[in-house]
């Protein structure tokens, strides 16, 4: 049997960590597309791409910093290129709901004529355990704009089911899904519902979007940063992503994972810290 080779971009990040591992277990060969792997892979060195594509049959496809930041299309694009030319055969992309940029890089996609699949994600309930949430939930007050609309959270184990089986059989070839979950919850209401389950007092402050602003200057996060939280906070946040939709079911069969699942897994976990259950 001829030996193939699926690499995982953001192998160590919060959906291609899961696909990896799903993979690994099923027995697959896995190039973990890292900056830091063995054949190091790096968005801003395109001369790492070649190493890391080589022998290569099916591709996760995760950009960074954002598939929605200005430049994002032509270098993903050209990555396409060269994933075609080096012989993938299949090509997963991770995308993003209600970004004109991310539509673009879609589109480039199914221009290839590489087969693909395309994951149209909303808003990760994992960002509120393993990304930029975390630090303001640990330290008891979550400050947002006010403006931000209900958001359906997706589960990042949804969409590592579907990624793991679209790189490994055609059942998911020429599909686009759009993810959410099966409710759209404001922030107040993610916030409280982690902050009922831990049994720890947490926060939520709404601010004018340009007091929000003013306040990441004020701590120094870099003006890149800023640009790209403000960009998202004014487009995907702003109501376009609020419907739910049945990509999850579409692809899976099963309902998607709700919010209050995520929270009573991710509390398991004891990230969010201090979670006293009742004495027996
Ligand atoms: N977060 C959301 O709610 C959301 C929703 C929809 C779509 N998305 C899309 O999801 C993508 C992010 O995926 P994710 O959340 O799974 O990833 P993630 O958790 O943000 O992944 C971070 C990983 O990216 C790697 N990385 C950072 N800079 C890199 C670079 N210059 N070149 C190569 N790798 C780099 C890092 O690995 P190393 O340090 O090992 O290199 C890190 O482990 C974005 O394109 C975003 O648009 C996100």
């Amino acid at each position: 049997m001829a030996t193939t080779t699926i690499l995982v971009l953001g192998a160590g990040g919060k959906t291609g960590r899961r696909v990896a591992q799903r993979l690994t277990q099923a027995g697959h060969s896995v190039r973990p597309g890292s900056r830091t792997a063995p054949v190091p892979f790096d968005w801003e060195r395109p001369t790492t791409w070649g190493p890391a594509l080589r022998d290569v049959h099916a591709a996760y496809v995760t950009f960074q910093p954002d598939i929605a930041v200005p430049g994002a299309l032509q270098t993903v694009r050209a990555f396409f290129d060269l994933a075609r030319a080096s012989g993938v055969e299949k090509l997963v992309l991770l995308s993003g709901r209600g970004e004109p940029e991310a539509q673009g890089a879609e589109q480039a996609l199914q221009a290839t004529g590489v087969d693909w699949t395309i994951l149209r994600a909303s808003w990760f309930n994992q960002n509120l355990s393993e990304s930029f949430f975390l630090d303001p939930i640990l330290a008891g007050e979550v400050v947002l704009p006010e403006t931000l609309a209900p958001e359906p959270f997706v589960d990042v184990d949804d969409i590592a089911d579907i990624a793991a089986e679209a790189l490994t059989a055609d059942t998911h070839s020429r599909q686009l899904y759009e993810l959410t979950g099966p409710r759209a919850l404001t922030f107040a209401e993610a916030i409280a519902q982690i902050a009922h389950a831990t049994r720890r007092a947490i926060a939520f402050v709404p601010v004018p979007i340009a007091d929000y602003r003013s306040e990441l200057v004020r701590q120094h996060v870099p003006q890149e940063y800023i640009d790209l939280v403000m960009y998202l906070f004014g487009t995907v946040l702003d109501g376009r992503n609020t419907p739910v939709t049945d990509g999850v079911q579409r692809a899976l069969g099963r309902p998607a994972c709700s919010f209050e699942d995520y929270v009573q897994r991710t509390l398991a976990t004891g990230v969010w810290g201090r979670h006293a259950p009742s004495a027996r």
